[in-house]
């Protein structure tokens, strides 16, 4: 059984309606349900904050607690080395996932200050990206 955290940073809460040529029409409610459902052996904690402080808490927290985190903090990503710090800081692996390919979007978006710290990284696969890093997680743990 392993423990995997979802993180969300900034405007991530309005998935479903934000954008949905770029975020899709799916709220991410419902894509935690199908990720429950699909990856039965994994336990997992979802948290959502628009403050950049309260993310770097919120990895403290989960980063001693969790075996992986899932984090996608949106736009502080391409600014937060407070958040690049608590990456770094925890045990935790830590896999960074955007839903679009920040490398074809504007130019401020392809700074990317966590990946260094990231066991992996994952852009550009829409929601499923969520789904792809489960596997790369349940794969790992099959094979401890
Ligand atoms: C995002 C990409 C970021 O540039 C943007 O600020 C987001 C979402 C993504 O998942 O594609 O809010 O992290």
């Amino acid at each position: 059984m392993s423990s995997v955290s979802i993180i969300h940073g900034p405007n991530l809460n309005l998935l479903g309606k934000r954008e949905p040529e770029i975020y899709g029409s799916t709220t991410f409610e419902e894509v935690l349900d199908q990720l429950k459902s699909s990856f039965p052996s994994s336990e997992f904690s979802y948290a959502q904050s628009n403050i950049e402080g309260e993310i770097v808490t919120l990895i403290q927290e989960h980063g001693f607690k969790s075996d992986y985190i899932i984090l996608n903090a949106a736009a502080y990503t391409h600014t937060s080395i407070a958040i690049a710090d608590a990456v770094a800081a925890v045990p935790a692996k830590v896999i960074g996932i955007h839903i679009s390919n920040i490398y074809k979007r504007e130019e401020d978006r392809h700074v990317d200050l966590l990946a260094k710290y990231c066991e992996a990284c994952l852009f550009g696969f829409g929601l499923d990206g969520y789904r792809l890093a489960m596997e790369y997680i349940t794969r790992h743990e099959n094979e401890k």
